[in-house]
């Protein structure tokens, strides 16, 4: 399934009122928290893979991944490391959420789906990343699919999920790789994902170097096969950003009006200046809220989400530029 079955499936702004049923320190700095209706109904399915989006004020909210069992309809869980040099969201979570609460958050989005193709797994975490390849286990588990997990994580006392993770190590599912703060004495990615095996499927989530590393090292797997997921903003130079902004214009199927987009606008910002209302929320190319099918015109993809399969018919209209002079976009 690609990313975008997935979006198009599920991407609504409806929004949930949960209660905190659990709080559990899994390291230091890292917490997991359960979350179920206030009057215990069940809540809406999701696969591995997912996230949801946590408001932590009026109008705005931070994304995580759900990393509990995908069978369990009534409790969600989330897993937040405390960033103290981070923006403020997982601050805000490790000091609101306690046992008792009750907080808004979206329905789940799948943007990191499991490929049902595959006839391996390979899961590759780094740090607080190994969240959503968690609830990755847990389906993968249930339906007695082939996996292995390589986890990378800086020491013994920073690696959370060891309760669940523990059995699957001994059983030889998952490997732990700890490298002290020196990358160098860590995983070799590269030595790992030199050969793909037939019909394996690669899964990443972690910090930017990791991510980097990762995807240099399985540049020639097959296309289609390589999954990943950012947890915060790519940096430019991860975003796929190929040359410096040029003015195009974007048309507008349903309308045939056409816009103007000046170097120094998004076409999202430009839509919103003409009363077209856009849905956002990162507005940085990573949650794919603002996903448009385009029907002309070749865009200049800036996300760090769609895959190469999506990016032939949909553009993410925060970030994306235009090859060509004109873009038309299925509005
Ligand atoms: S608003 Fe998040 S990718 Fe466009």
């Amino acid at each position: 399934m690609s990313t975008v079955d997935q979006v198009a499936s599920t991407n609504e702004n409806e929004r949930m009122r949960l209660r905190v049923v659990k709080t559990q320190y899994e390291t230091k700095g890292i917490v997991t928290f359960e979350l179920q209706d206030p009057n215990g109904a069940a809540l809406p399915a999701f696969s591995a893979g997912a996230h949801i989006d946590i408001w932590i004020s009026v109008n705005e909210c931070r994304q995580y991944s759900l990393c509990g069992a995908p069978d369990d309809v009534h409790t969600y869980k989330i897993g937040v490391q405390r960033e103290d040099e981070g923006s403020g969201g997982s601050i805000w979570v490790h000091e609101h959420l306690s046992v008792g609460e009750i907080i808004e958050t979206s329905l789940p989005r799948n943007l990191f789906p499991l490929a049902r193709d595959a006839s391996s797994h390979l899961l590759l975490a780094g740090g607080i990343g190994v969240t959503p390849l968690i609830a990755m286990i847990h389906e993968l588990e249930a339906s007695n699919a082939s996996y292995e997990m390589h986890f990378c994580s800086r020491s013994a006392d920073r690696t959370p999920f060891m309760e669940f993770l523990t059995p699957r190590i001994e059983a030889g599912y998952v490997h732990v790789h700890h490298d002290e703060g020196d990358p160098a004495a860590g995983l070799d990615i590269a030595a790992l994902l030199h050969d793909q095996p037939d019909g394996a499927h690669l899964y990443y989530c972690g910090p930017m170097g990791f991510m980097a590393a990762a995807k240099n090292a399985s540049s020639h797997w097959i296309k289609g096969t390589v999954h990943f997921e950012f947890f915060s903003s790519p940096e430019d130079d991860e975003a796929n950003i190929e040359t410096a902004n040029t003015a195009f214009q974007v048309k507008l199927k349903d309308s045939g009006e056409v816009f103007d987009i000046p170097a120094d606008k998004t076409i999202v910002e430009v839509l919103r200046e003409n009363g077209i209302p856009v849905d956002t929320q990162c507005e940085d190319g990573f949650c794919a809220t603002c996903m448009t099918r385009y029907v002309a015109g070749e865009p200049e993809h800036r996300d760090s989400v769609l895959d190469d399969d999506d990016r032939e018919q949909f553009v993410l209209i925060c970030c994306a530029r235009s090859k060509t002079p004109l873009l038309e976009l299925d509005l």
